[in-house]
């Protein structure tokens, strides 16, 4: 069977046709040559744009797919081997170069996120990568060799199909933008809409704070001069929260949270971004200054457990709410999408322009060495949960052999 498509290099569009059993013929320009058969040939791509050059875009490829609901990432997840996907009409195609490991990757595959998903289903939420196909419609915006950015369900995989309405075009494909998707989106958007929050001069505790969205919650308090105080567990997360203007790091391993906090904020905190939950949860809201403000970014303490939470003191908070006129507030990013593209401009620009510090934890220190290839996805979440990252936990994916990035 014959068929026909258009493929896309250069900037330029091809007519191409081939045979599915035999070499393919390709139409460059005035010259008939010769490419290698490419068994992903469908007749839907007629209306779509590929990579031709690529050649390098493989009929099959890897990624990780949840078999089986689970907290425990290792028991949730398998590796396989699929086709690549081919884009919509209004879809790119992106070949991953760096992925991104949440916290809450597993909350996603123990179901947590929606109770009645039922495995298989894809996972992972952010990526970093090269459009290698798009659809028509796409290709009014995008070419291939674009360099993007996108938060996305289903991103641990080699090649990802991305709706462009998702998409966020950066400069190059570094490891550095995929610390804003997720993390640094979640500690804009929190401190800047609830967290109205921030004050010049208030003081905002920081938990997890040189974590992935920890980081950004520090400098954002910071940028709105406040006074930050941020928790850790290890000398070398201290001195890196000094650089990036913490003023006051807890190291929780070597100092006693509750007592540094009682003894040098008497007059309480003003904000808090919590991501720990449980009895730091506890403390923070007895810590609360008088119209204080706390805003549960997260619960990671209990995401281990069957029901991923840790137990707080739920009983009396209404009335140590009332008594200091505080609130808890919270927050999920999704809820938040129509801020999200003033948040990825806003951030994009203070990175370019120096202002924004973006960490990023490839494992080069993790047990078996760095993060590469989706493989390597599974020490990445154990390296998170060990509290061992400093910064994004990033996963890098090998670059095809004629990629750009
Ligand atoms: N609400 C949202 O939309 C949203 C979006 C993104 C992230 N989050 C939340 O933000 C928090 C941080 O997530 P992230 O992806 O940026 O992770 P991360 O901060 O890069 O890594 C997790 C860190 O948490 C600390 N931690 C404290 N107690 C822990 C425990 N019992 N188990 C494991 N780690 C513990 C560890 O650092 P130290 O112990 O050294 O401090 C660890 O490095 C999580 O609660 C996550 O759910 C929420």
């Amino acid at each position: 069977m014959s068929t026909t498509l258009l493929a896309i290099n250069s900037g330029k569009v091809f007519l191409t046709l081939g045979g599915r059993h035999g070499v393919t013929n390709a139409v460059l320009g005035s010259r008939l040559v010769s490419v290698p058969r490419r068994s992903i040939i469908d007749l839907s791509y007629s209306t779509h744009f590929m990579d031709f050059k690529g050649s390098s875009i493989p009929s099959s490829m890897k990624k990780l797919v949840v078999t089986k609901l689970s907290q425990n990432f290792r028991h949730a997840v398998s590796l396989q081997t699929v086709p690549v996907p081919t884009p919509g009409d209004g879809d790119l195609l992106v070949r991953n170069r760096f992925l991104g490991i949440n916290a809450s990757d597993i909350n996603y595959t123990a179901g947590r996120y929606d109770a009645s998903v039922r495995p298989p289903f894809d996972t992972g939420f952010e990526g970093v990568g090269e459009v290698v196909g798009l659809g028509l419609s796409a290709s009014a915006h995008f070419t291939v060799g674009d360099t993007v950015a996108y938060f996305d369900d289903g991103a641990f995989a080699e090649y990802k199909v991305v709706p462009v309405k998702k998409i966020v075009r950066i400069p190059s494909a570094k490891p550095e933008y995929l610390t804003l998707l997720v993390s640094g989106a979640t500690a804009y958007i929190a401190l800047k809409r609830l967290g109205e929050l921030v004050c010049e001069g208030e003081t905002v505790l920081v938990t997890a704070a040189a974590g992935g969205t920890g980081q950004f919650a520090v400098q954002f308090a910071k940028m709105a001069k406040c006074h930050v105080v941020g928790t850790c567990s290890t000398d070398e997360k201290a001195s890196f929260l000094k650089t990036i203007g913490c003023d006051r790091p807890i190291n929780y391993k070597a100092e006693d949270l509750a007592g540094v906090l009682r003894r040098e904020y008497p007059r309480g905190l003003n904000v808090v971004y919590e991501s720990i939950g449980g009895a730091v949860f506890d403390l923070a809201v007895n810590c609360l200054a008088q119209r204080g403000r706390l805003i549960i970014i997260g619960f990671i303490s209990g995401y281990q457990t069957p029901s991923g939470l840790q137990p707080v003191r739920s009983g009396t908070l209404p009335a140590k709410l009332l008594q200091r006129s505080a609130s808890v507030h919270g927050f999920f990013l999704p809820h938040f999408l129509s801020d999200y593209g003033e948040a990825m401009r806003d951030m994009l620009q203070m990175c370019a322009s120096g202002k924004l510090v973006c960490k990023v934890d490839m494992g080069d220190k993790a047990p078996g060495g760095r993060f590469v290839g989706l493989e390597s996805v599974y020490r990445a979440v154990d390296h998170m949960y060990a509290g061992r990252n400093l910064g994004k936990v990033v996963v890098e994916l090998a670059a095809a052999v004629e990629s750009k990035v």
